[in-house]
């Protein structure tokens, strides 16, 4: 099966500072790395890492081929990346001796998609197959209705989180994933608990406490630890998450054991610093078992 991930890349700038800088202030990094990033292309690695055939769609610009052709040696089918007149997206990202960030980002070519290139990437889509998204592109809310027109399982992870923007599209969702702070910020912008949502599954990440499974059909709830490690950089940690959870549920896992998975990857991932490039691979997360 197929998952097409209407997602966003960028040029991930990463600074090492010993604290993240105050407003006003002027902080000399202790190194500084380019590495591919956005948090579409780190889900479409983290995905194809786990084993599955992630069909791409997105946009850079002319000074981003060398991100397209990276997805590509990374496994990512990059038919559908556009290459259009605006800039690739970066991201300016500050991380902290506790391996806390702080990311700046500009949008650039990640908002200059089309609704007709992303209908050429869906045509073979089939029932079977899963449409993800994230809140760093154009057209989300196109792109989840085509899919969900083909019957697609439909996965957004609200992250950059804006209530607005999952308001937008949440009857379009089957599969939600966002963090303990936002589902607070939603129940409050739509008067929702989150098990009362209208998404069969919502999986809240809790940090170092793990994750929460949310079934809204049956009204059950599971929680699942995390591994116990060192953070050294969280960035890309929760992308890492999505791309494994939507991965395995691809590759027809049940969703306890995908949902283990992903933590497994997720924990991996804060152990080391970089976006996409540090993804671990599934041979690294079956041995973290061991
Ligand atoms: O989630 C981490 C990502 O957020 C980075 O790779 C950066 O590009 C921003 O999109």
């Amino acid at each position: 099966m197929t998952i097409f991930n209407l997602g966003s890349i960028n040029a991930d700038l990463v600074y090492r500072v010993p604290h993240l800088p105050g407003p006003g202030e002027t902080l000399a990094s202790a190194a500084f790395s380019r590495g591919l990033g956005g948090k579409g292309a780190n889900m479409s690695v983290a995905a194809a890492r786990a084993g599955s055939h992630l069909v791409h769609i997105g946009a850079v610009g002319e000074d981003g081929r060398w991100a397209s052709d990276r997805l590509l040696e990374y496994g990512v089918d990059t038919r559908h990346i556009a290459v259009t007149a605006e800039a690739t997206g970066h991201a300016i990202i500050a991380v902290d001796d506790a391996g806390e960030n702080l990311i700046i980002l500009h949008k650039g070519a990640n908002w200059a998609l089309s609704e007709t290139e992303i209908a050429l990437a869906l045509e073979p889509a089939k029932a079977s197959d899963t449409f993800l998204f994230q809140n760093e592109t154009n057209a989300q809310r196109a792109g989840a209705e085509q899919a969900s027109a083909k019957g697609l399982r439909i996965a957004y992870a609200a992250a950059p989180f804006d209530a607005g923007a999952v308001a937008e599209v949440l009857l379009l969702l089957d599969l939600l994933v966002l963090n303990e702070v936002e589902a607070a910020q939603l129940e409050e912008a739509t008067g929702t608990p989150p098990h009362q949502l209208p998404v069969r599954d919502v999986v809240i990440t809790l940090g170092s406490k793990g994750c929460r499974w949310i079934n809204t059909d049956d009204g059950t709830s599971q929680d699942l630890p995390a591994l116990p490690v060192k953070a050294v950089d969280t960035t890309g940690a929760g992308d890492t998450f999505t791309g494994y959870l939507v991965a395995g549920l691809d590759r027809g896992l049940p969703m306890a054991q995908a949902l283990s998975q992903a933590t497994r990857a997720a924990a991996i991932m804060v152990t080391r610093h970089g976006t996409a490039d540090v993804i671990p691979d599934l041979k690294d997360v079956q041995d973290s078992l061991l």
